[in-house]
């Protein structure tokens, strides 16, 4: 690895991704293509470990002639693909632009992979980063997702992951192009857009605003820090295999509900206005095709690469909703903007 292109790299995970290699691997240099869409903020790339080696790209993936002249132009040998539209409720209101971005998006990526680097995949690669979401839903009883569990995605948002990993997988099998694919879990942490759930529960709390449950709130998800992804991204890049997949999953399952109020809780000791916060709790009509249940099985990276998280959801919560609570100038600039009021208008309005 020398010159890294990072797509998404101002969105959630990405600009965590950032931080994380500036840290871990202090002489690459990092380009960082991103549309700054609403998900996407400077905000997120403020006292960065290494200023001097970050050179940001405001653009979109799926305009090629920008790829292609990026690639070209400083040399990049390995991309690392966050850049998605991200958020099962706004697939599930506007599905194009997931289409547009997930599928189109990364077709253009590959299409200009192949293309600069054709002839020589020395040392090159296309690390595409996707979902647990592309297996579906899981019952209470069965197994966790595997590298070999069928996929079965169930929005629009998954179905458009779910594209772009089978094109990442074709452009191997089919022209070489060296590449990797991680399947993670939920992330939280830092820089999470507040319209995920963690966020979204800290900062309607602290302003006593509801906390909307949808449904009964008995949906599992794998919580995983979003540093530990970090960290298995990281280690797939240096000791992965080409052509393979990897699950990355954080262990932590608990029910929704169960979650917000420990979110809750924390709040109670940490931020006592208000409290108690989980008088705030409401249930609402539920999401559309709600999956009900994943869970990762980690045994293959853990195996091959000797990853597993280093965080479990007491410590990652704590560190997180403390992270809101100190930055509260980061939430007042990605939320302070009319788009946020309008997307909470939308989506909660007539739940
Ligand atoms: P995010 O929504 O916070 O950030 C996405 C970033 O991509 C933003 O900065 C946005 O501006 C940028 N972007 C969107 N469309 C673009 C385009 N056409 N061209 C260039 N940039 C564009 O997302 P995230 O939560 O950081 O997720 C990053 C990746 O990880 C995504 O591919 C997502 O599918 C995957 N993932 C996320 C999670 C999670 O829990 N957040 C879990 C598993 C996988
Ligand atoms: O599993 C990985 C996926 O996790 C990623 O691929 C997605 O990019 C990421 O957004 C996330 O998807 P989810 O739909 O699981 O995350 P979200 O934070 O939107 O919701 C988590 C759970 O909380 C889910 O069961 C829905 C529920 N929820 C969510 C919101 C926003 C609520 O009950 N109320 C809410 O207001």
């Amino acid at each position: 690895m020398k010159n890294i292109l990072i797509t998404g790299g101002a969105g959630f995970i990405g600009s965590n991704f950032v931080r994380y290699l500036q840290t871990a691997e202090p002489d690459l240099h990092l380009y960082n293509l991103d549309s700054l869409t609403y998900a996407g903020s400077l905000e997120n790339l403020k006292d960065l470990p290494d200023p001097s080696l970050h050179t940001f790209l405001q653009g979109d993936i799926g305009d090629s002639a920008l790829v292609n002249r990026i690639l070209r132009e400083y040399e990049i040998d390995t991309i690392i693909h966050f850049a998605a539209e991200s958020h099962v409720d706004r697939s599930i209101l506007g599905p194009a632009a997931f289409v547009q971005t997930n599928i189109l998006g990364t077709f253009t990526l590959l299409e200009a992979a192949k293309n600069a680097w054709a002839g020589n995949y020395n040392g090159k690669r296309f690390h595409h980063v996707s979902t647990d979401e592309v297996f579906g839903s899981l019952s209470p009883t069965d197994p966790a997702f595997s590298e070999t569990t069928p996929y079965e995605p169930r929005s629009p948002y998954s179905a458009s992951k779910a594209s772009s990993d089978h094109l990442v997988r074709a452009y191997f099998h089919t022209y070489g192009l060296p590449i990797s694919v991680t399947n993670c879990s939920n992330n939280y942490g830092p820089r999470q857009f507040p319209e995920k759930l963690i966020p979204l529960m800290v900062l309607n709390a602290v302003q006593g605003k509801p906390l909307p449950i949808y449904g009964d709130g008995k949906q599992v998800r794998d919580w995983l820090y979003v540093e530990d992804h970090c960290e298995a991204i990281h280690l797939v890049l240096k000791q992965g295999k080409d052509g393979e997949t990897y699950n990355v999953g954080g262990g932590n399952q608990p029910y929704n509900i169960d979650l917000v109020q420990e979110i809750c809780a924390i709040l109670d000791e940490l931020h006592p206005q208000g409290k108690p916060h989980a008088n705030l709790m409401t249930h609402v009509q539920d999401r559309p095709g709600h999956d009900r249940r994943y869970a990762i099985d980690i045994t293959k990276i853990h195996a091959e690469l000797g990853w597993q998280p280093r965080h479990d959801i007491a410590s990652g919560l704590r560190a997180t909703v403390e992270w809101y609570l100190q930055n509260p100038q980061w939430a007042q600039a990605v939320t302070g903007k009319e788009e946020y009021a309008n997307w909470l208008n939308a989506n909660y309005a007539r739940r």
